[in-house]
């Protein structure tokens, strides 16, 4: 089952997948990790985990479907069998998301349909929300809108604010995707 991952940031959601595997709790191949930005640690991570890493800069590119068209074709020449967006904070064009409907999906900090977008932990608190979570979904071409895979939640406690907020659920959020990607190829090694 072979997995491609894209990441904007700091790549702990990666590193959750890797250490799962090397645990022997994920059966999946890592095959490449493409990020939007230089610096991203998930690059990093990638690198020092053997798995091929790939920047592609958006500034090379004079449109977004332009970007696209180019990381995906490099995607697709790793052949996944899912790519997961893990913390990828570029809105993707419709056509690339289209061509791989149930292929690919993303790890989002809310309990979707609330608050898609940015800014997820801020939003829960000024909403008085007593509870906040993360989602997993398949992508569609609309923002955060897929079909949810599964979610997980906390408890919204006095005093809480966005940082406690995402560090509470931050490896919640890496169990959640660790299991839905065990399922996935689970479910593909059924099939
Ligand atoms: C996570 O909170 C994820 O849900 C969001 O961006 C963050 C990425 O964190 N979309 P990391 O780069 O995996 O550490």
């Amino acid at each position: 089952f072979r997995v491609v991952v894209l990441a904007s940031g700091r790549g702990s959601n990666l590193e959750a997948l890797i250490r799962a595997r090397a645990a022997g709790l994920l059966p999946i191949n890592l095959v490449a990790v493409f990020s939007d930005r230089a610096k991203a640690g998930a690059l990093e991570i990638a690198r020092a985990a053997g798995i091929t890493a790939q920047f592609v800069n958006p500034r090379d590119f004079d449109s977004r479907e332009a970007f696209d068209q180019a990381m995906f074709a490099a995607v697709d020449g790793h052949a996944p069998d899912l790519i997961v967006l893990a913390g990828f904070m570029r809105i993707l064009s419709p056509s690339v998301v289209a061509l791989r409907a149930g292929r690919m999906i993303n790890i989002h900090p809310s309990l979707l349909p609330k608050y898609p977008g940015l800014h997820t932990h801020q939003r829960a608190l000024d909403a008085g929300d007593v509870e906040h979570g993360a989602s997993v979904h398949y992508v569609i071409p609309d923002l955060d809108a897929g079909p949810i895979l599964a979610q997980t939640r906390i408890p919204i406690v006095p005093g809480d604010s966005p940082e406690s907020l995402a560090a509470r659920l931050l490896p919640k959020e890496h169990a959640l995707l660790v299991s839905v990607v065990a399922d996935l190829a689970a479910q593909a090694a059924r099939t």
